[in-house]
């Protein structure tokens, strides 16, 4: 936050809001005690310029677009812009005579010359009590602008995503149960992308101490048969299901009414839990697309790829469980993306990107993939000229033509 802005807001609200720390200074900033607690303060705007995606200055005043244009560093904001090589986007806000003012403008020029994105102010009355263009855009606009500034169009707009989430847990006695290490973190990362991308999100998630994003339906379960419930009487929303939970595959077969008494060996029956992803793909209605997730300590590919047919899901991510500082509650990942024909690797990264890259292979799956269709003899376009959408093109000239509709 800039000097400006503390004016306005302290930077504790947003640390709160956000859970991030808030930098204000250039320099190290001094406790009590006269130590900064941060000894690379100092070079932080370097470091937060390498690591950020996007730079995102909302509002802008004209101070700062004067700053931008002429590259006067002297505070942290401005030393950022002039370190990043990420995209910057400003959402101008100020007084309608000040965004009119040649100098304003021209500044506002030379930016754009230099490829930073103006998101143009509203107009309507403004907080000076004048009229005119000076408002900033609204959140959502700007939001928008920085995904498409990304590279991340809408792409899951009009989706409904149902994403399962965290762990289950089949009680044994009335104070234990039977759990795994699933934090939940892989899960929401990609209920966060997908609704960052447009869709409607239905997060059914077993105990987890994360936040779900803001907006998403939060429907939360403890057992595999709460989550099959909740599952099974969502689905008929879902365009697209991730199964990604960890759901127990057994369950004490009694849970005892009270507490366990510790009096030598103990042997528990288990019976296998419902199978929630083949009961999804069993009700799947057309157009419905479902991804199961694998989680896998050996034989990663074989035994992912005789899921993905076992299970009958149009993909499944399979990933390694079995390596330090992957998979279970940790921030990163990697998994490979399988399909009947196809593996593609996605390589160790945060949870959050990975979110997004299955994302990526999930839209593609919704693309039409190209039909080649052999014909003897026949009229090729004659086959396929009912299809107004189909674009043809004749791929062979012989006795046996070969059409590929797109
Ligand atoms: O939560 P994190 O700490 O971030 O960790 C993420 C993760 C490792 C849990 C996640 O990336 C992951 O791998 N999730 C799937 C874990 C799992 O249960 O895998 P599985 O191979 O045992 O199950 C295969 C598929 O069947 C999964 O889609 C699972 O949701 C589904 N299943 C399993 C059992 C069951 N009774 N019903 C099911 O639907």
């Amino acid at each position: 936050m800039t000097d400006a802005a503390r004016q306005f807001i302290q930077p504790l609200t947003f640390a709160a809001l956000t859970g991030h720390k808030v930098i204000t200074s250039l320099w190290p900033q001094l406790d009590s005690e006269g130590s900064d607690g941060n000894t690379d303060s100092s070079i932080e705007h370097i470091a937060e310029a390498q690591w950020a995606d996007a730079l995102v200055v909302a509002p802008a005043t004209a101070g700062i677009l004067a700053k931008f244009a002429h590259g006067m560093a002297d505070d942290f904001l401005t030393t950022m812009y002039l370190a990043t090589t990420a995209p910057v986007l400003v959402a101008p806000a100020m007084n309608v005579n000040m965004w009119e003012h040649p100098a304003t403008q021209a500044n506002l020029e030379l930016l754009r010359q230099r490829g930073v994105r103006v998101i143009e102010p509203d107009a309507g009355a403004l907080a000076c009590g004048m009229v005119g263009p000076g408002r900033m855009a609204e959140p959502e606009f700007i939001a928008n602008s920085v995904l498409n500034a990304l590279g991340r169009s809408h792409d899951l707009a009009g989706e409904v995503v149902l994403i399962t989430a965290g762990g289950t847990r089949e009680a044994l006695d009335p104070v234990r149960f039977l759990g795994n290490r699933s934090s939940g973190k892989m899960c929401y990362a990609l209920a966060e992308a997908a609704q960052s991308r447009g869709a409607k999100v239905i997060l059914v998630s077993g105990p987890s101490a994360l936040y779900p994003p803001a907006h998403c339906e939060l429907v939360k379960v403890t057992t595999a048969d709460e989550m099959r419930a909740a599952v099974l009487g969502r689905m008929p929303d879902a365009t697209l299901v991730i199964k990604s939970a960890a759901v127990a595959d057994y369950r004490p077969s009694v849970v005892a009414d009270q507490k366990l008494k510790r009096t030598g060996p103990l042997t528990v029956e288990l019976l296998p839990t419902e199978d929630i992803l083949a009961e999804v793909v069993r009700q799947r209605k057309p157009g419905q697309l479902i991804v199961g997730f694998a989680a896998e300590t050996e034989n990663r590919l074989e035994n992912g790829r005789a899921k993905l047919l076992r299970k009958g899901v149009d993909a499944i991510v399979v990933n390694d469980v079995s390596r330090e500082g992957v998979g279970f509650d940790s921030d990163r990942n990697g998994a490979t993306f399988l399909t009947a024909n196809t593996a593609t690797d996605l390589p160790e990264m945060s949870k959050r990107k990975l979110a997004d890259r299955i994302l990526d292979e999930v839209v593609g799956l919704r693309r039409p993939q190209s039909l080649l269709v052999e014909l003897s003899g026949a009229e090729p376009q004659a086959q396929v000229s009912e299809d107004p959408e189909a674009e043809v093109f004749v791929a062979g000239a012989g006795s046996r033509r070969q059409i590929i509709i797109e």
